[in-house]
């Protein structure tokens, strides 16, 4: 996918919704690769917010000792560039050129937000107004903006986990989404140090997740059907097609709950059996055993 062409401002006050692992790593990633000015990091829960600063700290001392991030710099993002807000009051994000939403992957939850944020930017007209990112790996971008007061400003905008270390971003336009919008967020994921992909289309699992989950989904019906052991499956493909993880260890390591939510999001919307879910996959999230989030998933940690 080539660069916009039409240069944009690039935005001094960025927004993240939700301080979970993705949430925190665009975060980062804003306030050291892009340098915006002002990053605020917003979460329901004081709690998870205390978990994404001492995230923060600590993978910004790995940096300095390193050697890829001065101490100088360090102190910069952490004392200047970096804020932090929590509860239900959505204001902390009124005066942003740019937010990304990374909460949880709820629709209800999202719709709910992404009418009220709206409500809170786009009351006043603006000829660059704020840009509504959703992190969504699955939900629809243009059943998003139809709830939003300015549908041309939302926008899909991907990362992989860990943000800081994947280079992709994978951005999703909506049927309502303008060419400023695209164009804005293809300039601050690039200011970001990411490559950008573009599904053209509003299609479930866009381009990743169309493709990555009913791998994984098949490498979890290859062991139910005991056609080989969960290391050898692991080896298989890592060896075999040189990817830095097996299709099993990947699974634990997005979360076994996140990888069935969205083939259930590919079987109801294409209304297609291929997507039909593994049992095994099913059973497990039955059992709580998610991956490496609970210690417990095809592996233990
Ligand atoms: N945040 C920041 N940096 C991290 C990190 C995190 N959460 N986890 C690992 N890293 C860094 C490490 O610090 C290390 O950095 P240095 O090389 O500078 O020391 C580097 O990544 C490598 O880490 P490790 O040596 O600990 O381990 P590794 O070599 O096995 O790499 C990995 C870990 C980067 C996760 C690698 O295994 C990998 O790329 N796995 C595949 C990840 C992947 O496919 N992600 C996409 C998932 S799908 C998705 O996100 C979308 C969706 O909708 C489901």
């Amino acid at each position: 996918m080539s660069s916009s062409t039409t240069t944009h401002t690039l935005p001094t006050k960025f927004s993240v919704i939700g301080a979970g692992q993705m949430g925190t790593g665009i975060a980062v990633v804003a306030a050291m690769n892009a340098k915006v000015p002002s990053v605020n990091i917003h979460d329901v829960f004081p709690s998870s917010i205390e978990k994404s600063k001492k995230f923060i700290e600590s993978l910004l001392d790995k940096y300095v000792q390193k050697g890829t991030l001065t101490q100088q710099e360090k102190e910069i993002i952490l004392g200047e560039r970096l804020s932090f807000s929590s509860g239900t009051d959505l204001s902390p994000m009124a005066d942003s050129q740019f937010v990304v939403e990374a909460a949880t992957e709820n629709t209800d939850l999202k719709l709910g937000l992404f009418k009220d944020l709206s409500e809170l930017v786009h009351s006043k007209p603006s000829s660059s107004p704020t840009i509504l990112a959703t992190n969504t790996s699955s939900i629809s971008i243009t059943k998003i903006a139809a709830v939003a007061k300015d549908p041309t400003t939302i926008i899909g905008m991907h990362f992989m986990n860990p943000v800081p270390v994947m280079k992709l971003v994978e951005l999703i336009r909506g049927l309502q989404t303008s060419d400023a919008t695209y164009e804005r967020t293809v300039q601050l994921a690039e200011a970001m140090q990411k490559t950008c992909t573009l599904s053209i289309k509003d299609s479930p699992g866009f381009i990743a997740n169309r493709i990555l989950m009913p791998y994984i989904n098949e490498a979890v019906n290859v062991l139910h059907e005991g056609i080989a052991t969960k290391e050898d499956i692991d080896k298989t493909m890592k060896l075999g097609t040189n990817v830095p993880m097996g299709p099993l260890t990947l699974a634990d390591f997005i979360g076994l709950d996140t990888c069935l939510a969205i083939m259930r999001v590919l079987y109801t919307e294409f209304a297609d059996s291929k997507y039909r879910p593994s049992p095994l996959l099913v059973k497990m999230v039955e059992a709580g055993w998610l991956g490496k989030k609970t210690g417990r998933g095809f592996y233990t940690y």
